[in-house]
């Protein structure tokens, strides 16, 4: 069992208190955090649910289970939230009263050298959560198409200068393959100080490798249907494009960002907006500068 200290250390969550107030939890209610992590946000969970409450938690890496939580009402479920429909029923869960997203990876995996999620350490090009999963970080620099890591590069990093980075790469592979976070930054060609552009070079990756755009749109469709009316679905999202997504989701209630609207021009979304793109204080961001990007979004089933 581990101590606040050491769960301190996997993960210090964002925005914890605004969360929590967000999910507006109710005792006896069910409840899902689809990304446990450090497990922080599921603790603070857990101490507003009376004996009738239950929190499933999900994560698709293993290590998180190092921070379990010993309580009857908890249950840690070892897989992707993508198939939080399929888990659900496998447990008799109809309806759910709130669920927690706090998106991407976990200060454990960046500071995990070993994991190759960060260009400050010399490891083997992973980057995969899913430790079993198949595919890591270079398996796709070293077989997609100069266009399609172009696309990446720009859609998921935000690299404006992605075209040429995938360039570069490619250049380089054919002389070598690209094996360690190492040859990644010496074949992209961006200077080592321009530490901004590697972390973006190493996000857009990490998305490609973990499908984490794919994985929220399917988890979005079924929080939205497992959710009763009342139910609140909280979600912190860390880049730009995952913030649209979900912005547009809670906005429509579906995936396209449809707006529907009645005869009289009323909106037909399943959800009335609560939180809509909070920030965290400068407090926090002084205390832990890694919640600078996050965004909390909260809407609540009609
Ligand atoms: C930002 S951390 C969550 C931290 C957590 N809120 C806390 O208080 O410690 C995100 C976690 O979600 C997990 N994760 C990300 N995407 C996932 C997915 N599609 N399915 C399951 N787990 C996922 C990651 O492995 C990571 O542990």
């Amino acid at each position: 069992m581990v101590n606040d200290s050491m769960v301190n250390a996997y993960h210090i969550p964002a925005m914890l208190a605004e969360t929590i107030e967000g999910l507006n939890i109710q005792p006896d209610g069910v409840y899902v955090d689809v990304t446990f992590g450090g497990g922080g946000h599921s603790r603070a969970i857990m101490k507003d649910l009376h004996d009738g409450g239950q929190l499933f938690s999900f994560d698709q890496d293993a290590d998180a289970l190092s921070n379990a939580i010993d309580d009857p009402r908890w249950t840690f479920v070892h897989s992707n939230f993508r198939y939080l429909r399929n888990w659900m029923d496998y447990y008799g869960i109809e309806e759910i009263d709130g669920l927690l997203a706090d998106l991407g990876v976990s200060f454990h995996h960046f500071d995990c050298p070993e994991r190759g999620f960060s260009f400050r350490f010399s490891a083997p090009l992973d980057m995969r959560m899913n430790q079993t999963a198949k595919r890591t970080a270079a398996d796709i620099v070293n077989s997609y198409s100069e266009e399609d890591l172009a696309q990446i590069f720009y859609l998921y990093g935000e690299l404006k200068n992605g075209r040429a980075i995938a360039k570069n790469i490619c250049r380089a592979r054919t002389q070598k393959a690209i094996e360690r976070t190492e040859d990644l930054v010496a074949a992209s060609r961006i200077p080592a100080e321009m530490s901004k552009e590697l972390a973006r070079l190493f996000q857009a990756l990490r998305i490609e490798v973990n499908d984490e755009m794919g994985a929220l749109r399917e988890m979005l469709v079924a929080a939205r249907d497992l959710l009763k009316p009342g139910g609140r679905i909280a979600i912190l999202t860390y880049h730009s494009l995952e913030d649209r997504l979900v912005k547009n989701f809670l906005r429509s209630g579906n995936l396209e960002g449809t707006i529907e609207k009645d005869f009289y021009g009323n909106n037909l979304s399943p959800f009335t907006l609560i939180e809509k793109g909070r920030e965290a204080s400068q407090e926090e961001v002084a205390r832990n500068p890694r919640s600078r990007s996050a965004k909390l979004r909260v809407a609540e089933k009609k």
